[in-house]
């Protein structure tokens, strides 16, 4: 498909009416060639590299046919910002959506009976609403020197998205209050230790944090929703599709708080990279006491086999965490970005049936097939 004197380039988003809106700098070989729904595409673009680079071909991916056949040519001045590949940096267009999950019902080891890979994913829930509440301000902090009109429109999705991804948790952590989960106590905490961040941190080390933070979820998002880790299988319906929504918008949203740091904060790599150190250690340091109270609280603790085999699920070879580990430590490369590893197929399959029926239930569905419920009660 290319001729030698090509290299692959990146990932154009296009509109069937010949209008290219957004483009990604993905090194073309995974994860790419994905087709979105409706009149969104993506392609593979390519730049000439013996002679001048005045255009970029694009090999049209899918469906589409081209006025010359399957290859199109397009002038390099059609694009908004030329980067150092021949494209463009930007992401695929930010969408909030208002969704709500009954959560009335949902069993108290939803993940599959395992209490612990239940209880992780719950510790994370129960810091999220006030986690999020802190990404959203670390934003707003630049918010006005931004004047790339589009990186506005992503900050103030992003923002929507972050306070809808609060208000979804917010009603499932009052469901694990009435399991007897202090949640009071860890939001308070966690208040208080976010409320002691701020005071202290310089507002560009708070951005940097978020960016980083941003890095965590938007990797274990990806890693969430891939079928090789198959985290999900066995998960009530309900919590599974809340899980994913939160993760796919992770995803979508994920070079956000990274661009602002980098453009309208001046951010420079020294600080990123200690962001993630300290962003890491922070989700351990935090999130780990509240995980074995809640495991406490179950009567898991004294059931060392128990915990052992959900732990090895997270952290042991084939974990879903020991798997994010390159992606992660991506971010330490100096000309990492976060959109370098792309838009994994399962996102861009959940936004496509999203898109159809907006059911985030049917779109887990794409991913993890019909539930099979591994607990009843
Ligand atoms: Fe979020
Ligand atoms: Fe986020």
């Amino acid at each position: 498909m290319a001729a030698p004197d090509t290299v692959y380039t990146g990932l154009l988003l296009y509109r069937l009416d010949g209008v290219v809106f957004h483009s990604l700098h993905v090194p073309f070989g995974r994860r790419s060639c994905s087709i979105l729904a409706g009149q969104w595409k993506w392609l593979i673009c390519r730049r000439r590299v013996d002679e001048e680079p005045t255009h970029i071909d694009i090999w049209l991916i899918g469906q589409i046919k081209s006025p010359s056949g399957a290859l199109l040519s397009l002038p390099l001045d059609h694009f908004e910002e030329p980067c150092p590949c021949g494209g463009t940096m930007h992401s695929i267009p930010i969408k909030p959506r208002k969704v709500a999950f009954d959560v009335s019902s949902v069993p108290r080891h939803w993940n599959g009976g395992d209490p612990v890979l239940t209880r992780f994913f719950d510790a994370l829930s129960v810091h999220f609403p006030e986690g999020e509440r802190f990404f959203i301000q670390s934003v707003r902090h630049f918010q006005d020197q931004v004047t790339d009109t589009r990186l506005r429109d992503d900050i103030r999705h992003f923002i929507r998205q972050e306070g809808q991804h609060g208000i979804v948790h917010d009603r499932f952590n009052d469901v694990m209050a009435s399991q007897g989960v202090d949640v009071e106590k860890v939001t308070a905490n966690l208040r208080l230790f976010i409320r002691t961040t701020q005071k202290y941190l310089p507002k560009k080390y708070q951005l940097a944090m978020t960016a980083a933070f941003e890095h965590f979820t938007a990797t274990l998002g990806e890693a969430m929703i891939s079928d090789e880790n198959d985290m999900f299988r066995q998960a009530d319906p309900v919590m599974r599709a809340l899980f994913l929504w939160h993760g796919v918008e992770e995803v979508e949203h994920k070079a956000v708080a990274y661009d602002l740091y980098q453009g309208a904060a001046g951010g420079g790599y020294l600080t990123r990279a200690s962001a993630l150190v300290v962003a890491t250690l922070m989700v351990h340091l935090v999130v780990a006491p509240v995980f074995w109270n809640m495991l406490r609280l179950d009567g898991v603790t004294r059931q060392p086999g128990v915990i052992l085999r959900g732990l090895n699920k997270l952290y042991g070879r084939k974990g879903i965490l020991t798997g994010m580990l390159p992606e992660f430590l991506a971010w330490f490369r100096p000309g990492f970005h976060p959109w370098d590893t792309g838009m994994p197929e399962q996102v861009a399959a959940w936004l496509e049936e999203y898109e159809a029926h907006g059911d985030p239930m049917r779109a887990s569905q794409v991913i993890y097939g019909p539930a099979t419920v591994g607990e009843a009660a």
